[in-house]
């Protein structure tokens, strides 16, 4: 979808593919993995297959998000690095939460927080592929010391907490602040949501082309 005169492209279809493939992929290992935490949360099985198909699907799904989140990462990471500008935000986390959005700084394409979720995501998931690996009974286990395997399980429960809240966030965040979704929706936003939430991004998309 092309953005009209009173919007701004944010995402391609490209971009909107892999995200919502991701998001996808990541919820089913999400209900599959907490389904091994813990016995009150076996019932999330459900979505894969029950006990059996859980345990064996499970690290293939794990994979397949890591995989495509990949190419997210490759798209979003620039706009990810943080700037100078950046700086402007510190101590700004109590007014962000309040939602007053007058004494928050002008942003980039992606304010300080969207950029922390971002890096707690890529590099959570990273941890998990590669944990793991280390524990993938019955193929690569055998190729590792018990004590490795250990470290690799509780790195593995952490990376996994990380990831879950930093989703938790990203979600409320996407529904809290009016006219986002559509970004990863239509591609579009108004012209008016990217002005008043990310200004440095608007003025760079607006400028030479009123
Ligand atoms: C149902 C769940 C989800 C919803 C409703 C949602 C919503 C959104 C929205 C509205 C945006 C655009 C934000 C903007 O441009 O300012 C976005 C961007 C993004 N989302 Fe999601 N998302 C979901 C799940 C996920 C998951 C599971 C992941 C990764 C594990 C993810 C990773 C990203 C990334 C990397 C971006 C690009 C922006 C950035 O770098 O922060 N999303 N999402």
């Amino acid at each position: 979808m092309h953005a009209q005169p009173h919007e701004l492209q944010r995402y391609s279809d490209r971009e909107r593919m892999y995200h919502w493939a991701t998001a996808l992929l990541l919820l089913l290992a999400a209900c599959s993995g907490m389904a091994f935490f813990h016995p009150n949360l076996f019932f999330l099985s459900i979505f894969t297959g029950g006990g059996a198909w859980t345990r064996i699907l499970h690290p293939f799904i794990g994979v397949a998000t890591a995989f495509v989140f990949l190419f997210l990462y490759l798209r979003v990471r620039i706009d990810n690095q943080a700037e100078a500008h950046d700086k402007a935000w510190d101590g700004k986390l109590g007014d962000m939460i309040r939602g007053n959005k007058d004494a928050l700084p002008p942003a980039g394409k992606y304010n300080p927080a969207q950029k922390q979720v971002f890096w707690a995501m890529s590099i959570s998931l990273a941890v998990l592929l590669v944990t793991g690996f280390v524990f993938w009974r019955p193929w690569f286990a055998v190729y590792f010391p018990v004590d490795v395997v250990r470290v690799a399980v509780v790195l593995h429960s952490i990376a996994a907490v990380v990831m879950v809240l930093s989703v938790i966030v990203h979600v409320y965040a996407a529904i809290w602040i009016k006219g986002s979704v559509r970004a990863m929706t239509r591609g579009t936003v108004s012209r008016a949501w990217a002005k008043q939430n990310h200004a440095l991004w608007h003025r760079q998309m607006t400028e030479g082309k009123k």
